[in-house]
């Protein structure tokens, strides 16, 4: 991969290294965007991701004994279901707001507000982590912190976005590019991962071994195309379009470009192409 040296915003985290077209990146501004809309993003978009982590967690064999961290935690619907699986469960995310409700699905787990490139737990802690959409072609150093804070021989999961604009449901992520064109081809920075061979030469890179690539099912459903549009609003770069063109332009074009595809009787469905990859740490000498 392409790599530049990027000044950090003032504030922001230092960064090592991001590829190119990506911006610097705070974690403390992360919440403006995603937290804004906390309960609309905990209930009209996170559930739709249930495959995902339904399918990821069977591919982990996340089961009683593990100890779980899931890392972008989100609103942590993940993490109450890996807790169903019997793991004892951690998450981490840089919304405030978004770990408020995560708390409350799940008060047993230890959900802390932080930075993926700086995980708060001790070397060697889970014996599993999870992110889903969470660690990005412009977030590699995160995989450092995730290998340290795994035990020896533990199993990552990660999920990335794959190829979207080949997938049947890609119109429900096109309001994203309303944004200003940095931020565009930020966008495109951020989902690298996914091409071929792209996420493998990362995962090795940073000392993971037995990396595989999975398939992962990904399907939106909204009940028309006003809750869609709604769903969409409340996601980080949703908020990042919203800057550029205001929200009622962008919940406008949503809407419009959902119609096309309501069926009648019909939920309005939209597959995208998710990529899995599994890997772990080297195992004890
Ligand atoms: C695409 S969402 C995925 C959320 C969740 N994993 C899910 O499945 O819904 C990306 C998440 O990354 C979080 N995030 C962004 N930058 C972060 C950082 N530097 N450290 C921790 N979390 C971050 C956002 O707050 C958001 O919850």
């Amino acid at each position: 991969m392409t790599e530049t040296t990027m000044p950090a915003a003032p504030g922001a985290v230092p960064h090592r290294t991001l590829p190119a077209g990506a911006l610097p990146h705070d974690w403390r501004a992360v919440d403006e965007g995603w937290g804004r809309r906390g309960p609309d993003f905990a209930t009209l978009s996170e559930p739709s991701a249930c495959r995902e982590y339904v399918a990821l967690h069977h591919a982990l064999g996340v089961d009683h004994g593990d100890h779980l961290l899931d890392v972008a935690c989100g609103a942590g619907l993940a993490v109450e279901l890996a807790a169903l699986r019997g793991a004892t469960c951690a998450g981490v995310d840089a919304s405030a707001r978004l770990v408020d409700v995560a708390r409350v699905r799940s008060p047993e787990a230890d959900l802390r507000v932080g930075d993926m490139h700086d995980l708060p737990w001790p070397d060697a802690t889970f014996t599993v982590v999870s992110s889903f959409r969470g660690v990005w072609g412009t977030t590699p150093g995160a995989l450092d912190e995730i290998r340290r804070v795994l035990v020896p021989g533990g199993r990552l999961g990660l999920t990335v976005w794959g190829h979207v604009k080949a997938s049947p449901g890609a119109w429900a992520l096109a309001p994203f590019r309303l944004a200003a064109e940095p931020q565009v081809r930020n966008q495109a920075a951020m989902t690298s991962l996914g091409r071929p061979g792209v996420g493998e030469a990362v995962l090795e890179a940073a000392g993971f071994v037995d990396v595989r690539r999975v398939r992962i099912p990904f399907a939106w459903e909204f009940a028309d195309p006003a809750t869609y549009a709604r769903a969409l609003a409340s996601t980080g770069p949703a908020f990042v379009a919203i800057q550029e063109v205001g929200e009622p332009a962008f919940l406008a074009a949503a809407e419009r470009g959902a119609t096309a595809h309501v069926r009648a009787g019909l939920p309005l469905r939209a597959e995208v192409d998710v990529t899995g990859f599994l890997a772990r740490t080297a195992a004890a000498r």
